[in-house]
């Protein structure tokens, strides 16, 4: 077996010029994955999390190079639903067994403190975990969201090098993105960071220093996904298939966080036909399907090829299940915190005694 392998098996550590020579070694790629899967079902098992995602507006204030969403696209349709709209649509999704309700949106101002609080107080009626994914807030605005009942939030990091950072993001600032991250996690959010993979002007140097962050931040969830090129933004030239490289950033990631929430991505299926399962394979152990409904699905247009986008909740729900039991797992009836791996430790030495 490879060396630096069976290390970040077995230690759950690699230098960042270790996680680069794996990076850059194609030979070695089935060995990772396979390793990066025995770490999953050792950690996290073969049960899979569905969160279910409901991207309620596509308006937004920032203006990211890489994303569709941004203010200056003005090629897009945009939506934003009403609070009653997005608490069917959440309803709906705990009907089909969600225990995760995920709400995602641009950065939207039209969706003020009041309203969010509104929203999450009617969501967590229905017994569900709610994570937010709603872009930079105030520290009083994150303890709000948390008083009125949520429970996790995510934020990437987008790329740790601050320099492309703020070079793909105008107008925001890197260490604001790592305040929010540090804030979050002091008012006792679960955390969730990541990253694309495949962005102009990455080097395998500075995704070394992605994983090595989301260590450093001992981060709940990292959602991981390659950068794809959208034809209406000013990244509409960049090139490159960065599923292969995604997909090892994932598996890298899981041996030295072995006890984390690493979603399976749905760019990651955008790019390849079996994406999430072969991600579920190579360590993933969450999906997040689409509950939106209608014509929004195809409204929130980060990149080109978006899943999903004429399938119905309750089609995907069945469709993902079956994907998931055709490799041998189960999806999840519990809310999917994460357990520390201290506790799955001990667990697993008191099975083998
Ligand atoms: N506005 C919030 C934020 O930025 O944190 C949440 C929504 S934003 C659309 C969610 C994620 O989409 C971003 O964190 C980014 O990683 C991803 N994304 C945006 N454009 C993308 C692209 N062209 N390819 C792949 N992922 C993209
Ligand atoms: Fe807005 Fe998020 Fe897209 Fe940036 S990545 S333009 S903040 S939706
Ligand atoms: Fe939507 Fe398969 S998950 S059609």
């Amino acid at each position: 077996m490879n060396a630096l392998i069976h290390k970040a098996e077995t230690k759950h550590q690699l230098t960042r010029e270790e996680i680069v020579q794996l990076l850059s070694d194609a030979t070695i790629d089935e060995e990772l994955f396979a390793a990066a899967n025995r770490v999953r079902e050792c950690y996290v098992g073969d049960e899979v999390h569905l969160r279910g995602l409901i991207e309620f507006s596509n308006y937004c204030q920032q203006n990211c190079l890489y994303c569709g969403l941004r203010r200056e696209n003005k090629t897009i349709t945009r939506y934003r639903l009403t609070p009653d709209e997005i608490v069917d649509f959440a309803q709906k999704a705990a009907s089909y067994g969600y225990k995760t309700i995920v709400l995602q949106s641009g950065e939207d101002p039209y969706f003020t403190l009041e309203r969010m609080q509104e929203i999450i107080r009617r969501i967590k009626e229905l017994g569900v975990a709610v994570t937010l994914s709603i872009g930079e807030k105030t520290l009083e605005e994150y303890r709000a969201y948390r008083e009125a009942g949520a429970d996790r939030y995510l934020l990437r990091i987008e790329t740790t090098n601050r320099k492309l950072y703020q070079d793909l993001d105008p107008g925001m600032s890197w260490e604001n993105r790592v305040q929010c991250l540090k804030i979050l996690r002091d008012q006792g959010w679960e955390v969730g960071t990541g990253s694309m993979v495949g962005l102009p002007g990455q080097s395998l140097e500075t995704i070394a220093d992605d994983i090595l962050f989301f260590q450093e931040i001992d981060a709940d969830m990292i959602g991981i996904g390659p950068f794809i090129p959208n034809p209406q933004t000013p990244l509409a030239a960049s090139q490159g298939d960065n599923f292969p490289l995604s997909r090892k950033v994932l598996a890298i990631t899981r041996l030295l966080l072995p006890d984390s929430n690493i979603p399976a991505t749905t760019a990651m299926e955008a790019l390849n036909p079996e994406g999430r399962i072969l991600a579920l394979m190579s360590g993933a152990n969450v999906v997040m399907p689409n509950v939106t409904e209608g014509d929004y699905r195809g409204l929130y247009v980060l990149y080109p090829g978006k899943i999903c986008i004429n399938d119905t909740p309750g089609h995907c729900r069945s469709c993902i299940t079956g994907k998931i039991e055709s490799i041998g797992r189960s999806v999840s009836t519990g809310h999917g915190f994460r357990k520390s791996r201290k506790q799955i430790e001990t667990k697993n030495a008191m099975k083998q005694e």
